[in-house]
């Protein structure tokens, strides 16, 4: 890229864009982010509630409402092989390189109105208040078609396609309809074949997600941003018991294979030692029996984990003594268990250089940011694995997340969106500056 080509193209280049948006006052480009994303909690798969999966029928409506916003302003939108909404904003010159915003459309069930919905609006509005002005560098804004892994209990598909990592087994993997990936793919019109063309080119050089904290820790210091160093690593998977099917009534208790009994002393111990190991938490968010019903000793006890720790061997290690007290819980009861792994994701480092760029455009803004740890997963795990990548938290009242009463302040937005065009203000210098 050359100068010659920024001026050409008419870059205004220095604060210029930053006072337009002033001039527009920052808190009704807040209001109305705030605005869109309770607009776009109301697309939902499930009546009364926010509840947006991979590839659903609201995705759909989502991503077509996200794209009009994107289109009226200046972007060129297309949908990658799996579903991906990707906005490009040009450059000032043909060869530009290219700044990765973004964040996900998809929800757990009964959402709030803010994950990863407001990393993509907010975005949106900082491409916006840019007015039309083209910058040294693109912009191509993601809204990621699936970060949260309900569906097919894997998380992460819309960035895993930007990282190049979806492969055969992902493609395989089924719903609870018996659906697998690449049928529910092609059943939304997508083009399978085309997976590998979603994967980032040569021209992407870095990535900025901006995301709610999701918890309470900004709120309990009175800050309303911080700069995120590192993501913890997760495991997820399904601790499967399998004992005897039998009649409640008339099996006596010692002759008896309950894999449900199994499954709540174990669950007890995944409480036990994720309280007695420091930083670690672990989840065990959905239990199912099978055949389920309340005169039948079940067959079977399906148990979800969810363990979490920025340290990846404590994490392992956590991993190993739960399937080995889940083993012990078995042979008390002459059961079978074993562990189905569904996800394991390293934990993470977010780039250096770019995270200090961030928190200096931050605290020019007359803000102070925190440093802190994502417990969250978030698509910036997946993407730093290809790209220098910073994260941005925004407060979260009453640290509440997955959950209907999800929100945020005008005010933070407000600061969050002053700190975004700074950013793009000394990210778009910087570049300049490498290429003079
Ligand atoms: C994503 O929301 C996660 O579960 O961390
Ligand atoms: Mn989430
Ligand atoms: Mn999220």
């Amino acid at each position: 890229m050359n100068r010659m080509a920024i001026s050409k193209q008419g870059y205004a280049g220095g604060t210029e864009f930053v006072m337009l948006s002033a001039r527009r006052e920052r808190i009704d480009i807040a209001a109305h982010i705030i605005e869109r994303c309770r607009t776009l909690a109301r697309i939902t798969d499930v009546p009364g509630n926010t509840t947006r999966t991979f590839l659903s029928p609201a995705m759909r409506t989502c991503m077509n409402t996200v794209k009009g916003w994107m289109e009226n302003a200046g972007m060129s939108v297309s949908v990658d092989a799996v579903g991906n909404l990707r906005g490009l904003y040009s450059g000032a010159g043909t060869d530009a390189p290219r700044l990765i915003l973004g964040s996900h459309l998809d929800t757990v069930p009964n959402a709030g109105a803010f994950d990863g919905v407001l990393g993509v609006l907010l975005s949106l509005a900082l491409i916006e208040s840019l007015g039309g002005r083209r910058l040294s560098f693109a912009l191509e804004l993601v809204g990621f078609s699936e970060e949260e892994g309900i569906r097919f209990g894997i998380p992460f598909i819309g960035s895993r396609a930007l990282a190049g990592r979806i492969d055969e087994s992902l493609l395989l993997r089924k719903d609870k309809s018996g659906v697998s990936v690449r049928e529910a793919m092609r059943g939304f019109g997508l083009d399978v074949e085309a997976v590998e063309a979603a994967a980032l080119d040569q021209s992407a050089i870095a990535y900025l997600e901006f995301h709610i904290e999701q918890g309470p820790v900004l709120e309990s210091l009175d800050m309303p941003l911080a700069v995120v160093d590192t993501i913890v690593g997760q495991t997820r998977g399904e601790m499967v018991f399998t004992g005897a099917t039998n009649h409640a009534g008339t099996t006596p208790m010692h002759l008896r294979h309950d894999p449900v009994a199994a499954a709540a002393q174990w669950i007890c111990r995944v409480e036990e030692i994720a309280r007695s190991t420091r930083d670690l938490v672990a989840t065990v968010g959905r239990v199912e029996t099978l055949p389920g019903a309340g005169n039948v000793i079940a067959g079977e006890a399906r148990a979800s984990l969810d363990i979490r720790h920025a340290n990846d061997e404590v994490r392992i290690n956590a991993l190993e003594t739960l399937v080995d007290q889940a083993d012990f819980a078995a042979r008390q009861r002459g059961l079978q268990c074993h562990w189905r792994a569904q996800m394991h994701q390293p934990a993470i480092q977010m780039d250096t250089r770019l995270s200090q760029i961030v928190c200096d455009a931050i605290r020019s803004t007359g803000v102070e940011p925190l440093r802190m740890s994502s417990g969250a997963g978030h698509d910036a795990m997946v993407m730093a694995e290809r790209l220098p990548s910073a994260m941005v938290f925004l407060r979260s009242l009453g640290g509440i997340s997955h959950h209907p009463d999800e929100t945020v302040r005008h005010e933070d937005v407000a600061k969050a969106v002053d700190a975004g065009l700074e950013f793009l203000r000394r990210f778009d210098e910087a570049i300049i500056k490498a290429h003079a």
